[in-house]
């Protein structure tokens, strides 16, 4: 977190959020993106927990995020931030809220994959103290793009995970 003040209030969501969460998943993840009956299914899926983060001003549905818990480790299932309200740290509070959550709850670490050409996310894991732990091949298709697979073992501070290195994955 770099005290910024991005604005938003950060909410549970619900079923009624499901048009706005559509528009947003389709705007950030274009042919990747998951459809509205899978959108719902997250929602409701067990382990799961999801947030949004909503403009404090106009309300809006600026942002969202969502983690799986298995009963021993977590995994963030998405996060994903408007365009247009994008580097001021609403991925970064979205995040915390879910690493708070797997605190709460216990997990042991939280785990992700991530495209290893998204740079924006990279550097909002790794702020958060995630590390690379390994390259799955081919894991997005059709795109034919690598992963990373991350991990962050709870527990141990993410405090001072903050540099600069480590980009051009
Ligand atoms: C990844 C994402 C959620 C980050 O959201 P955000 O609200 O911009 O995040 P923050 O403002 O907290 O910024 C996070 C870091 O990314 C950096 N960043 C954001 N956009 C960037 C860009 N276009 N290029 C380089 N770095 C960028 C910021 O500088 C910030 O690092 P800093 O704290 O060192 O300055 C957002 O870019 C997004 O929604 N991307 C599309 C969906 C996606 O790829 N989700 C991740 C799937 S694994």
């Amino acid at each position: 977190m770099t005290g910024r003040d991005p604005g938003v209030v950060v909410r549970p969501l619900t079923h009624a959020d499901l048009p706005d969460l559509d528009l947003l998943e389709r705007e950030l993840f274009g042919a990747g993106a998951w459809s509205r009956a899978a959108l719902a299914e997250e929602l409701e899926g067990p382990g799961r927990w999801y947030v949004g983060s909503q403009d404090a001003v106009t309300g809006a549905l600026v942002g969202y995020a969502g983690l799986w818990f298995d009963g021993v480790d977590a995994q963030v299932m998405t996060i994903g931030t408007a365009t247009g309200h994008q580097r001021r740290g609403v991925g970064a509070v979205l995040l915390a809220a879910l690493l708070e959550r797997a605190r709460e709850i216990g997990a042991a670490h939280v785990y992700l994959e991530v495209r290893v050409d998204n740079d924006p996310a990279l550097r909002l894991y790794e702020r958060a103290g995630f590390v690379r732990m390994g390259r799955r091949r081919g894991y997005y298709q059709p795109e034919d793009i690598d992963a990373w697979t991350m991990s962050l073992a709870l527990g141990a501070p993410a405090a001072g995970a903050a540099d600069d290195e480590g980009q051009g994955a």
